[in-house]
């Protein structure tokens, strides 16, 4: 057991006696008042395990385990993931336009359950802020060596039908700054958003983004919430028009995953969501025919299920909200399982 392991129990804790979101940000701070530093530390502590290079669109990986949006909305603490062995790294969701996200409390644990409930509403410093972190990151040498994707959405003032403008301003901005871009179009916390995932909205917005793109990776990342026709639609638009991949899963609207249901609107992550997302991710599979990568992600906390998906088909996964109960040293961890 790593250092990093054995002291986690005490450090979650203190940390969970905090509420879900000052927890969050209270962690984030202290992690990006010295990103290098930090991981430094912490992947002295928990090491990263060894590499296991997956190539995805012409991306190389350092491990199939990365870390999934909405974690590191900002791109505050880039540095701190790669140490501590996640083989990739997407930050956002940022949009065009700096937002505050929806009124508070919008986070909440659901510990018995191992899972989450949120519904922030893509609160971020916007594009632009991220495009000058990430600048400054390369510049001064503190490029982690695993790729950097960013997840774009749209702003909540853009309305729907201008939405395909809002995501490309943000690209252009970001741009030579991501390894690869995710579209997010399935997040349930921005209203109207997941009408995006209609035929006749993209297909007005994938060749805009794939255009501004310039040549960088495209990802779609979609809900689980999808019947199995529009997942279907949405594979043959997404192969059409060229995207470089899929994300699947968003967090699911669904409630009757749980065993207590806290009443609380937003989208639910973690263990609950875990079988039903790969249910979903399975019919991405049969859709996609192997035409283009599919990054997994719902629910995943062990070796196995990352075996398992990875079996299915997914290229790679990520992983989130397990990563707030089982702590730092989970991407190390999986990372030495598939070894064994
Ligand atoms: C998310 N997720 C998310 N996804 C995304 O594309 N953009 C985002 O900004 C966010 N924000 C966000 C915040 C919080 C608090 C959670 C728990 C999740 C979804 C996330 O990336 C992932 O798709 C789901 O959470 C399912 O994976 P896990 O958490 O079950 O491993």
């Amino acid at each position: 057991m790593s250092l990093l392991d054995a002291t986690w129990p005490a450090i979650r804790r203190a940390i969970f006696t905090l509420d879900a979101e000052t927890a969050h940000e209270r962690t984030l701070e202290a992690l990006a008042s010295a990103p290098r530093l930090a991981g430094g530390a912490l992947g002295l502590m928990g090491g990263r395990g060894p590499d296991h290079p997956v190539e995805v669109a012409g991306l190389t990986f350092r491990g199939p385990i990365g870390l999934a949006a909405g974690l590191d909305k900002n791109g505050v603490a880039i540095p701190v993931w790669a140490a501590l062995g996640f083989g990739f790294v997407e930050v956002g969701t940022v949009t065009a336009h700096a937002q505050p996200g929806n009124p508070k409390p919008r986070m909440f644990r659901l510990q018995n359950e191992r899972a989450l409930i949120n519904r922030l509403g893509f609160n971020n410093e916007g594009s632009q802020a991220l495009a000058a972190r990430l600048g400054t990151l390369k510049t001064s040498g503190q490029w982690p060596d695993v790729p950097v994707g960013v997840n774009v959405g749209k702003s909540k003032i853009t309305p729907l039908d201008d939405a395909p403008q809002d995501y490309v301003q943000s690209i252009e901005r970001l741009q030579g700054l991501a390894d690869y871009f995710t579209i997010n179009i399935s997040s349930p916390n921005t209203p109207g958003l997941r009408k995006l995932q209609g035929q006749e909205h993209l297909r007005a917005l994938l060749p805009q983004t794939v255009a501004a793109a310039k040549g960088t990776p495209v990802f779609l990342k979609i809900a689980p919430d999808l019947t199995d026709e529009a997942i279907s639609d949405v594979v043959t638009l997404a192969v059409g028009e060229g995207l470089s991949g899929l994300i699947a899963t968003n967090t699911t609207i669904r409630r009757d995953l749980l065993q207590h249901d806290p009443d609380e609107a937003g989208g639910l992550s973690g263990r609950p969501l875990h079988d039903f997302a790969a249910n979903r991710i399975e019919q991405v599979l049969a859709c996609v025919e192997g035409r283009i990568p599919v990054v997994g992600v719902g629910g995943i906390e062990n070796a196995e299920q990352v075996r398992r998906l990875r079996a299915l088909g997914c290229a790679a996964v990520q992983v989130y909200t397990s990563f707030i109960y089982e702590g730092p040293g989970l991407p190390s961890r999986l990372n030495r399982q598939l070894s064994e």
